[in-house]
């Protein structure tokens, strides 16, 4: 990968870029504004979903730029509640609606399993699973896939499934590098995304990577998502500031050595900055109606 908007290829033959900006409660506030500047800065893959509610204000961005939909790769996801075979159908309804676009590049599950009491979890992914398998049939869909699904969560949808999940979308950075699933997704040609690729900020102080960004003359910033697209893991990195943006795609122009990788693969593991997706409970979506 040399540049942003490089792809790599899914097992399911599309192109999907190797870098993606995330739409998640932005600092800055103003989604519509930071949208427009992600555009402004060369962000072409977006990352929404409809517990995030920003797929209005990316739709907006989208069609304001003038540039065409298909030069954008855009990916939703629908939430704990709108899991089942009609829920979902709907759920990809209210998303197209929102965005005001006919298609989808990717559309996931974004939580395996709800709170405690949700026991019958692998039955509603598989239901859901079977709804999104027809809107990628239908072609309203590039393709499907997961996000937050640990092995044990994926395995029952690959054991049932037509058509293969082509993501799945993790919490990673240094510190948190969740091998095992990284491991299983690649043995099933499963290509990861790393939400929080920064770990929320909080490594951004860490003195093993403040060294390292003193040696490659980078920031930390820059380290964590060179870190990880040399893993051939996709970051979906936020920020709400241009000189930020444009700093998180400054990565093509050095390569960490295998040495340094070692050392970044094997730091000390902390814990979900996020949720996990078996022992915490989810955030709530703050306004279905959106
Ligand atoms: P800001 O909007 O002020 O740029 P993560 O994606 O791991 O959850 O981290 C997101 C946070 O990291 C945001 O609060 C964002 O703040 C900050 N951030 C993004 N890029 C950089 C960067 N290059 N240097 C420092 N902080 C950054």
């Amino acid at each position: 990968m040399k540049a942003l908007n490089d792809c790599y290829t899914l097992s399911n033959g599309i192109q999907i870029p190797c870098l993606g900006f995330g739409t998640y409660n932005a600092k800055g506030g103003d989604n519509l504004a930071i949208n427009r500047m992600a555009i402004e800065a060369g962000y072409r893959y977006f990352d929404t979903a409809s517990l995030y509610e920003t797929e209005r204000v990316l739709g907006q961005a989208v069609r304001e730029s003038g540039i065409a939909r298909k030069d954008f790769f855009i990916v939703s996801k629908l939430w704990i509640d709108e899991r089942g075979y009609q829920e979902a159908k709907d759920a990809f309804e209210r998303s197209l609606e929102r965005l005001r676009m006919d298609y989808l590049d990717l559309y996931l599950i974004h939580w395996p399993r709800g709170k405690e009491g949700d026991t019958d979890w692998k039955e509603k992914d598989l239901d859901t699973w079977r709804a999104l398998e027809e809107l990628y049939k239908s072609g309203r869909v590039r393709g499907i896939g997961l996000s937050n699904f640990l092995p044990h969560h994926v395995d029952p949808i690959l054991k049932n499934c037509h058509v293969t999940p082509v993501v799945d979308q993790l919490e990673i950075h240094p510190g948190y590098t969740q091998e095992a699933a990284v491991r299983y997704c690649s043995e099933n040609d499963i290509r990861v995304q790393a939400w929080s690729p920064l770990g929320r900020s909080a490594m951004l102080e860490h003195p093993v990577l403040k060294s390292f960004a003193d040696k490659y003359e980078k920031s930390v910033a820059q380290i964590c998502l060179r870190f990880l697209l040399q893993k051939g893991i996709i970051p979906l990195v936020k920020s709400s500031s241009m000189e930020r943006m444009k700093q998180n795609q400054d990565i093509f122009d050095f390569e960490i050595s295998w040495e340094d990788m070692s050392v970044i693969n094997n730091m000390p593991q902390n814990t979900w900055l996020g949720e996990h997706p078996d022992f915490a409970v989810p955030r709530k979506k703050s306004n279905p109606e959106q």
